[in-house]
C-alpha cells in the first residue's frame, strides 16, 4: 500500500519504518527540513533500540522516503497517518493546533480519495473535528479514522511489530477491509484487531494510559504503607501480581511515572471530564499521588541530611524518564535536580544515553560524569533515578571507595536488602525497610 506518515517523532517514525518493513511504500513528512535531510541520509533523529537496523534497510530498499512537501506526499498515498504532537495547554487540555492545521492543509491539497488516520492521543471528538476541517477545504471523498498508538518508548519497534491489540475507530466497511489487510502481518490471529467507533477508539487510548498510571500510583500508595508498617512492597507486588485478574505488569513502586504520555494523558482525561461537568475521582487521586511520590522521595533525602542540603554533593544515576531512551519529558530526575540545586546542593550525574539531551535542556547547572563511578567521586549520597541495566549489578567496592558516605537512595528498588546490609551501606529504597550502615 502507499502510505504517508505526517510527523516524524518517535510515534511517526516507528510507525512509518515498521509499515515499510512489511512491504508498504512509506513516505514520511516533517516540516523540519534539517531533520528530513538527516533522515534522507539514513540518520535516525533520536535513540530508540532496534529502530536503526530496519530504518536503514527500508531506506536502502527504497520503501522508506522522506520529504517536507506535504502535498506531494499526499498525492503519492492512499492512507495518510497523522502522528503529530498534542502538547498540553495550560489548563491540561490537549493542544490540537498541529493536528487541525495539518487537516486544513490536507483538505487544501486533496485530489482523490484518502483515508486519514489519526495516531496521536487526542480528545474524544477530534476525528469529527478533523473531518469537518478537511471537508471545509475539499470536495473529494475521504475517511477519517482513529487508530491510537500504544508504543512504549524503548520497546516501540517490538510493540509495533507484535502488538497486544490494534484499535481502529471507523464506521466505514471499506476502511475495515483496508486495515485488516494493512495490519495482517503484525497479527498472529485476526482477533487482535478491534474495530469500534471513532469516539470509543479515542477514549480507549486515554482509558488505557490512565488505568496503567492508576496501577502504578496504587502501588506507590501501598509503598508508603509498607514503609510505615514494616512490610516489603516487592513482596506485595509478587503476591498480588500472580493473580491473573491483576496481572504482573505496571506494579512497580518507584518515584512516580513520567514520560511524554502518562502525565499529559491523565491530565487531559481529567480535563475532558470537567469539560462535561463530570469528574473521574480516581484520575484526580492518581495525579495527586504521583506528585506526592516524587516529593516524598526528595524529602527522604533532605531529612537524612537534617533538612539541610547546602554544600552537599549528590551523585545521580539516571536522567532519562525510563531506561532505553534519551527522553527527559516529565523525568523525575529533572524534578529532583531542581530541588537539590534550589537547596544549595551540587549534582554530578551519569546516564548511558540521556546526557546530551539533558545538557541541551538544562546546560551546565549540573556536572556530567564520564562513567557511573566517576559521578560518585566525593559524593555525600548516590540517588538512583532510572533503572538502567548497567546500574543493576555495579561494583560496590568501587562505590564504597568513591562515595564520601556509603549512602544510597534508590528510587527503583534495584538491590537486594540483605546484600546491602552485608555490604554495610545505608540503603533507602521505596516501600521497603531502610538498611542502616554499620
Ligand atoms: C506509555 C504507554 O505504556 C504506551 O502504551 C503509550 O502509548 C505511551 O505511554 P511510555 O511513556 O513510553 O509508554 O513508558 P512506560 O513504559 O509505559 O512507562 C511510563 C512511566 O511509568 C515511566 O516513568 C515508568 O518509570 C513508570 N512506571 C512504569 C512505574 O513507575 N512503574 C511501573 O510498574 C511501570
Amino acid at each position: 500500500m502507499r502510505i504517508a506518515v505526517v510527523g516524524t517523532g518517535y510515534v511517526g517514525l516507528v510507525t512509518g519504518t515498521c509499515l515499510a518493513e512489511t512491504g508498504n511504500n512509506v513516505i514520511c513528512v516533517d516540516i523540519n527540513e534539517q531533520k528530513v535531510a538527516q533522515m534522507q541520509q539514513a540518520i535516525v533523529p533520536f535513540y530508540e533500540p532496534d529502530l536503526e537496523g530496519i530504518f536503514k534497510r527500508n531506506i536502502a530498499q527504497g520503501r522508506l522516503t522522506f520529504t517536507s512537501d506535504l502535498e506531494s506526499a499526499i498525492d503519492a498515498s492512499t492512507i495518510v497517518f497523522l502522528a503529530l504532537p498534542t502538547p498540553p495547554n495550560e489548563d491540561g487540555s490537549a493542544d490540537l493546533s498541529y493536528v487541525l492545521n495539518t487537516a486544513e492543509n490536507i483538505g487544501k491539497c486533496l485530489k482523490s480519495f484518502k483515508i486519514i488516520v489519526n495516531k496521536s492521543t487526542v480528545p474524544v471528538g477530534t476525528a469529527d473535528q478533523v473531518r469537518e476541517m478537511v471537508a471545509r477545504h475539499s470536495k473529494h471523498p475521504f475517511e477519517v479514522v482513529s487508530n491510537p498508538e500504544f508504543l512504549r518508548e524503548g520497546v516501540a519497534v517490538m510493540d509495533f511489530m507484535k502488538p497486544n491489540r490494534i484499535i481502529v475507530g471507523t464506521h466505514s466497511e471499506e476502511v475495515k477491509k483496508v486495515f485488516s489487510e494493512l495490519y495482517a502481518p503484525y497479527m498472529r490471529q485476526g482477533e487482535r484487531l478491534i474495530f469500534m467507533d471513532e469516539r470509543s477508539a479515542e477514549l480507549t487510548k486515554y482509558a488505557a494510559n490512565a488505568f496503567l498510571a492508576t496501577k502504578i500510583s496504587f502501588m506507590n500508595e501501598i509503598s508508603v504503607l509498607c514503609e510505615e508498617l514494616g512490610a516489603n512492597v516487592e513482596m506485595i507486588r509478587k503476591g498480588i501480581g500472580t493473580d491473573d485478574r491483576i496481572g504482573k505488569q505496571f506494579l512497580y513502586a518507584g518515584i512516580g511515572y513520567g514520560g511524554s504520555c502518562f502525565p499529559k494523558d491523565v491530565q487531559a482525561l481529567s480535563k475532558t471530564a470537567t469539560d462535561i461537568d463530570s469528574k473521574v475521582n480516581i484520575v484526580e487521586a492518581v495525579i495527586k499521588t504521583n506528585t506526592q511520590q516524587r516529593e516524598r522521595f526528595f524529602h527522604k533525602i533532605s531529612d537524612f541530611f537534617g533538612g539541610n542540603l547546602k554544600g552537599k554533593r549528590i551523585a545521580l544515576w539516571g536522567l532519562a524518564f525510563k531506561p532505553e531512551t534519551d527522553d527527559l519529558r516529565e523525568a523525575p530526575s529533572l524534578f529532583l535536580i531542581d530541588k537539590f540545586l534550589a537547596e544549595g546542593a551540587t549534582v554530578a550525574a551519569y546516564d548511558p544515553v540521556a546526557m546530551d539531551s539533558t545538557r541541551k535542556q538544562i546546560g551546565d547547572r549540573i556536572t556530567y560524569a564520564s562513567n557511573q563511578y566517576d559521578a560518585l567521586n566525593g559524593a555525600d549520597a548516590l540517588v538512583i533515578v532510572t533503572e538502567w541495566q548497567a546500574f543493576r549489578n555495579p561494583d560496590f567496592d568501587i562505590m564504597a571507595q568513591k562515595l564520601t558516605n556509603k549512602v544510597i537512595f534508590d528510587g527503583r528498588n534495584l538491590y537486594d536488602l540483605n546484600r546491602m546490609e552485608e555490604r554495610g551501606f545505608y540503603y533507602n529504597s521505596v516501600g521497603r525497610k531502610t538498611i542502616l550502615n554499620k
